[in-house]
């Protein structure tokens, strides 16, 4: 597997999901960084995107997880920046394909759509899935 190292950051909608995979990160020994936010207060999704697009499109960090209520305002907001892949992920085939074939390397979820449990095998799959690269690289690099 890549040397992970996770950049992730949520706003007041994905606060509580962001906090689960951050034990779940920890559990595993994985090197994260949480750009926030930090409380429940209501902030604005588009902030938080954009670091973590900035820290992924740096080589600063190898992935990035975004969580808001929906995970729309997130995915939207990311795939803004040149070389961010971000995909919204509700189930664990996209979340495997979204790293097999597209080299997504933003993960966006949404608190308010999908359980917390689900959340969290997307979270593990994503993260072990590599790129499986041959005409996937040539779809991905049309895009880039
Ligand atoms: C915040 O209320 C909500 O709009 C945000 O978390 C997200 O769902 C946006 O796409």
């Amino acid at each position: 597997m890549e040397d992970l190292k996770v950049v992730i950051g949520s706003d007041h909608g994905g606060f509580h999901y962001k906090e689960s995979i951050i034990e779940y990160l920890k559990s595993r020994n994985i090197e994260y960084f949480d750009v926030g936010t930090h409380t429940r207060e209501s902030c604005d999704y588009p902030e938080i995107a954009k670091e973590v697009a900035k820290k992924v499109t740096s080589g600063e960090f190898s992935r990035g997880i975004l969580v808001c209520g929906t995970g729309i305002g997130m995915s939207i907001a990311a795939n803004k920046y040149r070389g961010i892949r971000a995909a919204l992920c509700g189930d664990t085939y996209s979340a495997r394909v979204s790293r097999a074939h597209n080299n997504a390397n933003v993960l966006c979820l949404g608190e308010r759509v999908i359980g917390e449990h689900l959340a969290l095998d997307i979270v593990d799959i994503w993260l072990k899935t590599g790129f499986e690269g041959g005409r996937h690289k040539r779809r991905v690099d049309m895009i880039e």
